[in-house]
């Protein structure tokens, strides 16, 4: 873990993962994931599946990597709100033309946490008739575990704490820190005076 800050617009969260390290852990498990599907797709392209809007980066960079130029689809499940706990239900919003049928799905996410989103869209796509449908996380927050899901591919196991950046927001906002950082509301209501009195 880091002890390094944030610096220049943001506030100065403490850095959790930087990009580098990010990046670094993402070509991992891009050549682990390229690795199990075979030499040229032995079962054909898999459809790359990004759970909107946190997954965007990364799925970004997954796409860059892996061979073929490959499309991503996207797909929204809205659990969370606007505030720092998951609100239990999974709604599934789009996606319904995702040309999923007897392919493999990998769904891409920026963080597994209770993991409601990850079990509810695995049942969304093998009802679409997907033929497997396996999952690479960036973080995985096993702690907060309520659903029965092991991702395939994770990025780092991380503490139970509120992260944002690298696609990971608060209402909205830090999305495009590069950095996961620790979201403090604290270190953020000083950071916000002292620039209006700046
Ligand atoms: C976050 C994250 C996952 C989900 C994980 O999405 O991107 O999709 O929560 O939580 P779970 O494992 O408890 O279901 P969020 O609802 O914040 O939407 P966003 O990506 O649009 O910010």
């Amino acid at each position: 873990m880091s002890e390094a800050e944030t610096t220049g617009r943001f506030p100065p969260f403490r850095v959790l993962l930087s990009r580098d390290e990010i990046l670094r852990r993402i070509h991992e498990l891009v050549r682990q994931l390229t690795a199990d599907l075979g030499e040229g797709y032995a079962d054909g392209p898999p459809c790359l599946v990004a759970v909107v809007e946190g997954a965007r980066p990364l799925a970004r960079t997954v796409q860059r990597l892996l061979p073929g130029a490959l499309p991503v689809h996207e797909i929204k499940a809205s659990s969370y709100g606007s505030g720092t706990e998951s609100a239990g239900t999974v709604e599934v919003l789009g996606g319904r033309d995702i040309p999923c049928a007897g392919r493999t799905v990998i769904l891409i996410e920026d963080i597994v946490d209770t993991g409601r989103t990850i079990a509810r869209l695995r049942e969304h796509f093998r009802a679409a008739g997907a033929l497997h449908c396996r999952v690479l996380t960036l973080l995985d927050k096993p702690s907060r575990r309520v659903a029965d899901v092991v991702p395939d591919y994770i990025g780092f196991d991380i503490p139970d704490e509120f992260v944002i950046g690298f696609g990971m927001d608060i209402a909205g906002r830090y999305r495009e820190l590069p950095d996961i950082v620790i979201y403090d509301a604290e270190i953020e209501k000083v950071f916000e005076r002292t620039a209006l009195a700046e």
